[in-house]
Order: C-alpha cells, then sequence, then structure tokens
C-alpha cells in the first residue's frame, strides 16, 4: 500500500504526476478550497500535505492528519498561513517554492505601478461605460516614472527585480528597507537603505515586499500615509495585512497619495461591500502575483519534491527560510 498525500486543489500535472508516481494522491478537486471540516477529514492519514495560501495549517491540521505526517509543502513562497514553529517541533519538514515566481511576481507589481500612476483603473471604465466622450487635454493626468525615487519595503528576492526592471526601464533611483544591509543591492542599483519614514517621505513609487508576520501587520497605517508624498503611488503584491485597509481608504479617497494597486487584500477574496472597490484611483488585482504557467507549473514541481524527500526522511530541497 502506497503512501498518502493529500492536495489541496487541483495543481499544474507537472508536480501531480511526480506525485502520482510513488503516492496514493488525494487531489481535491473542487473550485473553492475545502472547509475545515473537509481538511480535517481528507489529511487523515497523510504522510504528505499539499497546501495553498488560502488553506490555515495549525495543529489542529497536524493533530487531524496523525503522527504520521512528514512534510508540508506549500504552493507558494509566502508561509504566513503554516503555524512554521509546530510543525517543526513535531519534526515535520514545511517547504516552499522561493524563485521561481519572482519574475512573474516582479511583473505583477510593475503592472500595478504603471496602472496606478496612468489611472488605467478609471480609464478603462471609462470607455467600458460609454464615458470616453473625447480626447482631454488635462484629463486623466497621471505621472511620468522617468528618474523618480522607487521605494521598495523589504528588499528580498522580488523586491529586487522589481528594482531591476524599474531601474533598467525608467532609471528610477533606489531606496530601500531591509533588517541587514545589503552591498550587492547598494552596488547593483546605486541604491540607498533608508528607514521606514525616510523611505516613505522620499518616494514617489512604494512597493511593499516584506513578510506578513506580527512586526509588519499592518505596518503601512494613517500615521504612514500622512508621510508619504500626494504624487506618492503604493503597490502591494506581498500580503493583505501588511496595510491597514480602513486607512489605506481614507488616504486614496481624501488624495493623502495619489493611487495605489493591490494585488493582494485582506481579507482575500475583498469582501463585497470594501469601500476601496469603488475608488477610482484603486486598482485591485485577484492576487495573481505568481501565475504564469512557467511559475505555476515550476511551482508545482519543487512542492512534489518537497514531498518527495520529506516521506523519506531527507532534507527537503526547498526549506522555508
Ligand atoms: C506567494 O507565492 O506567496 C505569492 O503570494 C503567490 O502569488
Amino acid at each position: 500500500m502506497r503512501n498518502k498525500i493529500f492536495v489541496t486543489r487541483i495543481i499544474p500535472d507537472a508536480g501531480l504526476k511526480l506525485l502520482r508516481e510513488q503516492f496514493d494522491v488525494d487531489v481535491w478537486q473542487e473550485f473553492l478550497p475545502p472547509n475545515r471540516e473537509a481538511l480535517l477529514s481528507r489529511v487523515q492519514g497523510a504522510v504528505g500535505l499539499l497546501s495553498l495560501l488560502s488553506d490555515r495549517i495549525d495543529t489542529e491540521v497536524m493533530d487531524a492528519a496523525g503522527p504520521q505526517l512528514r512534510g508540508i509543502a506549500n504552493f507558494a513562497v509566502g508561509f504566513n498561513n503554516i503555524d512554521v514553529a509546530a510543525a517543526i517541533a513535531r519534526g515535520i519538514a514545511v517547504g516552499n517554492t522561493p524563485d521561481v515566481l519572482t519574475d512573474a511576481t516582479a511583473d505583477t507589481a510593475v503592472g500595478l505601478v504603471i496602472a496606478a500612476v496612468r489611472h488605467f483603473q478609471s480609464s478603462i471604465l471609462q470607455v467600458r461605460n460609454l464615458q470616453w466622450k473625447t480626447w482631454e487635454p488635462i484629463g486623466q493626468l497621471g505621472h511620468d516614472l522617468n528618474g523618480k525615487t522607487l521605494g521598495i519595503v523589504g528588499m528580498g528576492r522580488i523586491g529586487a527585480a522589481v528594482a531591476r526592471k524599474l531601474v533598467g526601464g525608467w532609471g528610477m533611483k533606489v531606496v530601500y528597507t531591509s533588517r541587514s544591509p545589503k552591498p550587492e543591492i547598494d552596488k547593483e542599483f546605486s541604491a540607498t537603505r533608508v528607514s521606514l519614514e525616510q523611505l516613505l517621505s522620499q518616494s514617489d513609487v512604494i512597493s511593499l515586499h516584506t513578510d506578513l508576520n506580527e512586526q509588519t501587520k499592518h505596518m503601512i497605517s494613517h500615521r504612514e500615509f500622512a508621510i508619504m508624498k500626494p504624487n506618492a503611488v503604493i503597490v502591494n503584491t506581498a500580503r493583505g495585512g501588511v496595510v491597514d485597509q480602513d486607512a489605506l481608504y481614507s488616504a486614496l479617497k481624501s488624495k493623502v497619495i495619489f493611487a495605489a494597486g493591490l494585488d493582494v487584500t485582506d481579507p482575500e477574496p475583498l469582501p463585497a461591500d470594501s469601500p476601496l472597490r469603488e475608488l477610482d484611483n484603486c486598482t485591485i488585482l485577484p492576487h495573481i502575483g505568481s501565475a504564469t504557467f512557467e511559475a505555476r507549473d515550476r511551482m508545482a514541481v519543487m512542492a512534489a519534491q518537497n514531498l518527495i524527500a520529506a516521506s523519506t526522511g531527507k532534507s527537503i530541497p526547498f526549506p522555508v527560510r
């Protein structure tokens, strides 16, 4: 009898094929994620769990799986949905999918920067709603990016990829925050590591790339919006919880800042009654940062490789860090 793996959603075949060669693979077939009851029931007896960022994987899930659970492979680079400390304490390896989605996510961030700075959201709606009446000499005006200042909050792999694209394409100057100095970044982009306050007050474009944890929850709130420039645009491709959405709404509505582009919200999906939906200067995408064929195939393979190693007690190739 083969060991069981539970996969909480249909993922690309590239990963499922690898898993099916070795395991009895139970894949949740529905469009929406398993609810709590279904997750707790289907994970029972699994040696490996392939989870998505929308699945909360805590001690209750680990208990429900049973003592044979050896590995949890998140189909994402972020892993704030998993109680990693509890898993490690039980000897369960936890893996993620770094690097392979860096460019896809950075491309999404750059797209949101342009959408935000050039009014794509309201312009698309104008055409769709038959409100495009004439060419407007002083309508729908946005801002140039050339030579402006880009602030990367959390200079990791994705932040650096965003900087690379915006420096290469638009000659932007870079300031950034990070827990430790990054001499290679300073050199590559002639960038300067600054405090969050300095970054927010100097940047024309602010791009968020920090993990979501207790320290970063709502790190961008009323006080932070108040020190941004009036022409600032803020883009979030990290996690919705990093931004206080009530504060974002006030800042956008009262034009304290120019615009925002969000690939992530809190919660997801954005509730039907969220006032952010009504704003002309807020472009919102449904968390598509890593959604390219190439990235998702590679993520599926990495998640499968993590579970294959974990199930045999070997070190996993892509552990969370
Ligand atoms: C991740 O992998 O954490 C991203 O948010 C997916 O887009």
